[in-house]
């Protein structure tokens, strides 16, 4: 048996991805295998995808901060439509990107819901990992900045 996934926790993800393939033409593939179409995809298109399988669940297929689970955590997700405006008008890229990565950021108050995407992302150790680990970042953070409202 030929399974695409050896993580399991990565299925929901993959199922998620399955549904944005269909959406954009079959063409997304699962964020998890290396399918050459990904490396092809836009990188906001690509953005697009890992947000729905990675962080709709919790900010909201809009990106409000809304989600399914988002009722159930202490802390609201935040409106990811609004870091710019927060930020007075300029998005702070790198101060999202240290935070979607989460590998660097002290735990300010005990606890972080959102999970430590710079562990998730990792598929591998080394070099390799690690530069897929910041591809799908870059990715997130092109997609967040055309969601940015003025
Ligand atoms: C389990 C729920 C959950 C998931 C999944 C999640 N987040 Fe979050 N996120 C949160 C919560 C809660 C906050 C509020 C800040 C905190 O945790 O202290 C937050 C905050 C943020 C922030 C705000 C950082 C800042 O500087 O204010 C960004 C950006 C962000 N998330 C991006 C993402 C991205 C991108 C993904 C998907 C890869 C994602 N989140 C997935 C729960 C989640």
């Amino acid at each position: 048996m030929n399974t695409p996934n050896s993580n399991r926790a990565r299925v929901t993800a993959s199922r998620a991805m399955l549904l944005v393939g269909a959406l954009l033409g079959g063409n997304a593939g699962a964020a998890d295998a290396p399918p050459p179409a990904q490396t092809r995809l836009h990188p906001s298109a690509a953005g697009a995808s890992l947000y729905v399988a990675y962080c709709a669940v919790c900010h909201g297929s809009e990106a409000r901060g809304d989600g399914p689970l988002a009722s159930g955590l202490t802390v609201r997700p935040t409106n990811l439509r609004r870091l710019a405006l927060a930020n007075g008008g300029e998005f702070p890229a790198d101060r999202v990107r240290a935070f979607i990565d989460g590998r660097d950021v002290p735990l300010a108050h005990g606890t972080r819901e959102m999970p430590i995407w710079g562990k998730a992302f990792k598929v591998s150790r080394g070099a390799y990992g690690e530069r897929r680990v910041q591809e799908r970042i870059d990715a997130l953070l092109t997609w967040l900045r055309t969601l940015q409202e003025r």
